[in-house]
């Protein structure tokens, strides 16, 4: 008989597997988010993955990278136009308005979960990543920029990230962002000969992008050309102004860049990125900024709003390249030799467990040697050896799997103590 070669199926590219052990480091930093925002006083918000096109369409803007050509769009049986979210502070926004969280009242929001967008996959940038973000729905000033801002430092700090840079901006909104466009556009149009093909495109659909375009040739055109902090009003210039303030009060580092825009268009004043050296190209791990038309544009009231979302990915990698990162390791592995040894090992290890210590259960039989040697591949510090000689007598045999102390027997009901001394000790030799 012939067989048929079945070939196996990957994932899909750009969206990855996180096998167990960069759930461990991925947990300890999703640890740390939900320690800050605690502290901060922000509730969590889960909103659902998918949502309309619409929504992603009104906010992000139609002329922006995500909306031409990024989102993952189908259509349901039904025929209705769905997206994969590429972001969740339209989704967040569309929830406190839906849900009438917005009325007379302010909420400090934070979520963490999937996103997708189809970009092309590198180092750092994927088309299934995950963000953590904040979003304070309800306040106009340049206190919540900033509280919003030591939040996110704060959290730098906790992970023992290395050196980072904030670089903030502040783009206006109204009559003096249509000011400044309009002599962006007047100066780069004398120079549009000299501009890359994509920028000359956004000449006309989105001429704010032209300031972060990485050609060479268009930012040597904008070496000379009209900057924003010149162009917003006083009022602009009063909480911009206020906010560095407040950073330069609370310690927090910052840059101004004159050329930093986002890639979303809802934004209407601060602008801020995180950037690090340690990423490569994808440099920015976090960004975010104030978004005072959003939650009006999606229906709700006239309610400012501000935010950030960072990348976990992007901040894994900071996290895993500045520490020495712990492996999470197990308790017990119990070893079991014939059926009077498994009547005394399974509820054994139900007693560990509830005394809080994890314990695996050898599974699938085996030999003495099979099992240590399942033991010694586990990520658990010692074994617990039960014979029938053990199972009869009640003294088991405890084999410490990493310091390399000699294995001892204890009686069973000295069990914990004993074990609870002798992890201590195993998990200093754990690496
Ligand atoms: P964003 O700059 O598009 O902003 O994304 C925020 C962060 O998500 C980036 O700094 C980056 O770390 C991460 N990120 C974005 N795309 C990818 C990708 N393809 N692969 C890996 N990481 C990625 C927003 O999404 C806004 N919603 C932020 C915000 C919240 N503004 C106000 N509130």
């Amino acid at each position: 008989m012939r067989t048929m070669s079945i070939s196996s199926i990957n994932s899909i590219r750009g969206m990855a597997d996180h096998l167990p052990e960069a759930c461990e480091i991925l947990e300890q930093v999703e640890a740390a988010v939900r320690d800050v925002t605690n502290i901060y006083g922000y509730r969590q918000i889960r909103t659902p993955i998918v949502e309309t096109t619409d929504l992603f369409r009104r906010s992000i803007g139609e002329a922006t990278d995500i909306v031409e050509k990024e989102m993952y769009t189908f259509q349901d049986r039904n025929g209705d136009s769905l997206t994969l979210r590429p972001e969740a502070t339209a989704s967040c926004v569309r929830a406190g308005v839906q849900h009438g969280l917005l009325h007379n009242q302010a909420n400090r929001l934070w979520y963490l979960g999937p996103m997708f967008r189809y970009e092309r996959p590198q180092k750092g940038r994927y088309r299934q990543f995950h963000q953590f973000g904040i979003e304070a729905l309800g306040w106009s000033g340049p206190d919540i920029d900033a509280e919003i801002i030591s939040l996110g430092t704060r959290l730098w700090e906790i992970l023992g990230l290395g050196e980072t840079t904030l670089e903030i901006n502040y783009l206006g909104s109204g009559p003096s962002r249509l000011n400044y466009i309009e002599s962006l556009k007047d100066f780069l149009k004398l120079r549009s000969a000299e501009l890359d093909d994509i920028s000359q495109k956004r000449l006309e659909t989105n001429p704010l992008r032209i300031l972060d375009s990485k050609s060479l040739a268009t930012q040597k055109v904008l070496v000379d050309a009209p900057e924003i902090l010149d162009h917003i009003d006083a009022e602009e210039r009063r909480h911009f102004d206020d906010l560095l303030k407040y950073l330069e009060l609370m310690g927090i580092n910052y840059q101004i860049n004159n050329r930093l825009v986002r890639g979303l268009d809802y934004y209407t004043g601060t602008v801020y990125e995180w950037k690090s050296n340690y990423l490569g190209a994808q440099n920015s791990f976090c960004g975010g900024g104030r978004y005072d038309g959003l939650v009006a544009q999606l229906g709700g009231p006239d309610l400012p709003a501000a935010g950030f979302a960072c990348g976990m990915e992007r901040l894994v990698e900071l996290y895993k390249q500045s520490k020495s990162i712990k492996k999470n390791s197990g308790d017990i592995y119990v070893i079991m030799l014939g059926e009077a040894a498994e009547n005394v090992g399974f509820p054994l290890a139900e007693k560990l467990r509830r005394a809080n210590i994890s314990t695996i259960c050898n599974c699938g039989g085996g030999d003495i040697k099979k099992q240590l040697r399942r033991a010694n591949n586990s990520n658990m510090l010692i074994a617990i050896i039960i014979g029938d000689e053990e199972a009869i007598n009640g003294q088991l045999t405890v084999k410490p799997l990493r310091s390399g102390d000699q294995q001892l027997k204890v009686a069973k009901n000295e069990i914990i103590n004993v074990l609870r001394l002798q992890l201590e000790r195993e998990t200093s030799f754990f690496r």
